[in-house]
């Protein structure tokens, strides 16, 4: 599929006649344009439906309104919704293969799958590898998402962050947890940094955003302690300044850019797998 998107005609006949719904209720930059560039690279009709725009403004029922967009025969549809398990619920009702876009604060599956597409190619293997997941836990549903793939790829998950933002007992998804950040970067292959989502907090989880990037915030001397090749990354979007300055946020050992370049190359191979070549195989 990456071979695929460096063609000078980046197009293949893979998907054709198949019809995949692009239903965002929350905003997004990177998981709609790149579900939607997938898509279109294998030649599938795609169709992007946002909820501001769409007539659940009118205060029809997200069940009502996937089962109209059912009505009219999709073979997938991918979900972005504020509220986990929203994705699960459609996919227990639907005849169509529900992706999840990014349910709440519960799971963004497909970015975890692009971001350890991104360490492999890297690394080679995770076995032994330390990765620091960074900031807002509390609130990251790629978080807990790559909490749960890093480890079961073998890698060992260090989280850090403000005590007002690591929830109690995250420890039993199987990583470790620190409040300061310069333990979990000593040593790190792999920093994810998190953005602060404030549209979630209902609370100050911080005093100011200055005092927040002192304390927690990733620099060029916090890397210093890092492994020689470690990997920066970041799902974004990035609050600059906050959670990462530039020099490191632009700097040699981010790969932020290609972790989007890679969920295109991974999406394209989720919709291969649930709407082409694999369809007949029952798991
Ligand atoms: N990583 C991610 O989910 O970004 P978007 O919100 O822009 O899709």
């Amino acid at each position: 599929m990456t071979e695929i998107s460096e063609r000078p005609v980046k197009k293949v006949p893979t998907l054709r006649g198949k019809t995949i719904v692009l239903f965002f209720h929350e905003p997004s930059t990177r998981t709609r344009t790149s579900f939607d560039i997938a898509a279109k690279r294998l030649s599938a009709d795609s169709i992007s439906l946002s909820a501001s725009t769409s007539s659940v403004v009118k205060g029809e029922t997200l069940i009502d309104t996937a089962r109209n967009l059912e009505a009219m025969n999709p073979d997938v549809i991918v979900i972005r919704h504020s509220s986990a398990g929203a994705p699960h619920m459609l996919a227990s009702i639907l005849k169509a293969s529900v992706i999840n876009g990014g349910d709440g604060m519960h799971a963004h599956p497909t970015q975890c799958l692009l971001d350890l597409m991104t360490v492999r190619k890297y690394k080679g293997s995770f076995q032994g590898l330390r990765v620091a997941i960074i900031g807002d836990i509390s609130h990251s549903r790629v978080a807990r998402s790559n909490i749960i793939g890093f480890t079961k790829m073998g890698a060992e998950v260090v989280l850090a962050g403000p005590p007002t933002m690591i929830p109690k007992g995250i420890e039993s998804l199987g990583a470790s947890v620190t409040y300061s950040v310069d333990d979990a970067v000593c040593n790190a292959d792999v920093i994810m940094m998190l953005r602060i989502q404030k549209e979630r907090q209902r609370a100050f989880l911080f005093p100011t955003e200055r005092e927040y990037a002192r304390v927690y915030g990733l620099n060029k001397k916090r890397l210093e302690c890092a492994a020689d090749d470690v990997l920066v990354m970041h799902p974004g979007p990035l609050n600059r300044g906050v959670e990462m300055d530039s020099v490191t946020a632009d700097g040699p050992y981010s790969v932020i850019l290609e972790q989007v370049t890679n969920g295109v190359a991974l999406r394209m191979a989720l919709f291969y797998l649930v709407a082409g070549g694999l369809r007949n195989v029952d798991d």
